[in-house]
């Protein structure tokens, strides 16, 4: 048995940052899913495929050339991982992965990282469509405000600029859009443990999932 910690959680909320720790201090692999999308997103402006060309887009996310050493993503062989946090990569990932056949080609990719001694895996459906066998499931939220703020330290810090209101629409915006959508809509599974970090510092967050994945 290979054990999966699942992280799932809206836009913003820590999951990442989280997701990491936890696997580092267990020593167990780390799964981005959402780093999955934007892949796919980005090979999708350069190929300049319409957002809305499913068949086109799930052809396209099936050969995903993607691979993951460490802090570096590989695209193809590029180093991509700094593009992969643009806007505008963002943006279009939250639109594609809302299409059934983009989900259903990107998963083997995902199941594949399950491997000794363990995983951890960050997303917005791991829980629940993925991994739905996780030994542990955790939904971490945060307020919008929390989420929008850190969201505008995040960019301030890479040296970009940006509107902390604008930041929170768009971070409103794509919530929504994760929670309505069709396919693996956001929503916590019925066994996750639910956790909101939005007075909690990163360590304090780490902790608590730590103590769960214990008891
Ligand atoms: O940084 P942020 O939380 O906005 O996004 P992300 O976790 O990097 O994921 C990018 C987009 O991929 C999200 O807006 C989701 O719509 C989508 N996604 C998904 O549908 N399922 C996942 N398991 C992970 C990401």
């Amino acid at each position: 048995h290979v054990p999966v910690i699942t992280i799932d959680g809206p836009t913003a909320s820590g999951k990442g940052t989280l997701a990491s720790a936890v696997a580092e201090a267990l020593g167990y692999h780390f799964l981005d899913s959402g780093a999955v999308y934007r892949a796919t997103a980005l090979s999708a402006l350069r190929a300049g495929l319409a957002p809305d060309d499913e068949a086109a887009l799930a052809a396209l996310a099936r050969a995903l050339p993607l691979a993951f050493r460490g802090r570096r993503i590989l695209l193809d062989g590029e180093e991509v991982q700094e593009q992969l946090r643009r806007e505008d990569v963002g943006l279009l990932a939250s639109r594609i992965a809302s299409l059934g056949a983009v989900r259903q080609a990107l998963r083997q990719l995902q199941l594949d990282h399950r491997r000794v001694p363990g995983l951890v895996a960050d997303g917005r459906d791991m829980g629940t469509v993925v991994f739905p066998q996780a030994d542990l499931k955790v939904f971490l939220t945060a307020s919008a405000a929390t989420r929008a703020g850190r969201r505008h330290a995040q960019l301030l810090a890479r040296g970009e600029s940006a509107n902390i209101d604008s930041l929170r629409l768009d971070l409103e915006s794509r919530d929504e859009r994760d929670r309505n959508r069709t396919h693996a809509p956001l929503r916590p599974a019925e066994d996750a443990v639910l956790l909101d970090n939005s007075a909690l510092s990163v360590d304090e967050t780490v902790a608590a999932v730590l103590k769960a994945w214990e008891s």
